[in-house]
């Protein structure tokens, strides 16, 4: 079966309860879009808002802990986010790997502890400008890869995001050959590892995607979405990129 596009809004520390207006119109928007799967994922403050102010509508949250509960002062669980109605959750974003020093295998820990709890999981990965400019981007991804990919897994609830360090908020994006080429040794990587698993499983383009480069981000191969972070944060942003999608089919 073909893999429906995913579109994916990462609104990283953004957001105060006025911006659950901006989450409706997202969500109301996405309904003209059926194709694409459309979601959303707040600072915590938000997800439980989110979910009552849009029913049924894709929330996640942007990191968890590994562990199901404890001593842990300022973190939040897996299953804490399922209990609010989170169906996702974001780990190994670079901003999480660099900025609060996670490792693979703290990643690889926080996605089986997402996967367990029912979320579906974005694992996210990426090399920095330096070894992007030294040609190594493809062997570190897919070292990221082997570290932080759980063993066993639903490959419908697991998405890769492959995220250029480099590409974030910056309005730099790689050129579609280099994404295509990065997506498909994804692909192969996971394939050698999860056989036909691999082919189910979405793997999605973040950095500075927005509605002018989307369409031809979505159109390259391999790539079944987009993790999208500033122009995820009004409908007016969001929205075209969700068109795109759709108009990919
Ligand atoms: P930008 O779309 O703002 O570049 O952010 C991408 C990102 O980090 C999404 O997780």
């Amino acid at each position: 079966m073909a893999r429906r596009k995913y579109v994916v809004g990462n609104w990283k520390m953004n957001g105060l309860s006025a911006a659950l207006a901006d989450a409706q119109a997202i969500f109301a928007g996405a309904e003209d879009h059926s194709a694409v799967d459309v979601a959303i994922c707040p600072p915590f403050t938000l997800v439980g808002a989110m979910v009552a102010a849009a029913p049924g509508s894709a929330v996640g949250g942007q990191d968890c802990h590994s562990a199901t509960s404890g001593a842990f002062t300022g973190s939040v669980a897996a299953p804490m986010l399922a209990d609010i109605g989170a169906s996702l959750v974001i780990v190994g974003h670079s901003e999480r790997r660099e900025g609060f020093s996670e490792s693979d295998a703290d990643v690889r820990a926080k996605a089986e502890a997402g996967l367990t709890a029912g979320l579906s999981v974005i694992l996210c990965v990426g090399e920095p400008r330096a070894v992007r400019e030294s040609g190594g981007a493809i062997d570190y991804v897919l070292a990221q890869i082997a570290g932080s990919v759980p063993e066993s897994f639903d490959a419908h609830r697991l998405a890769i995001a492959y995220e250029p360090i480099w590409a974030i908020g910056t309005g730099l994006v790689p050129t579609v050959v280099d994404v295509a080429a990065m997506h498909g040794a994804i692909r192969r990587a996971l394939a050698a590892r999860f056989g036909g698993a691999a082919e189910d499983m979405r793997i999605l383009y973040g950095g500075s995607v927005n509605g002018d480069n989307a369409a031809e981000l979505l159109d390259a191969g391999d790539v079944d979405g987009a993790l999208v972070g500033g122009a995820s944060l009004t409908a007016a942003k969001f929205m075209p990129i969700v068109a795109a999608a759709a108009a990919l089919g």
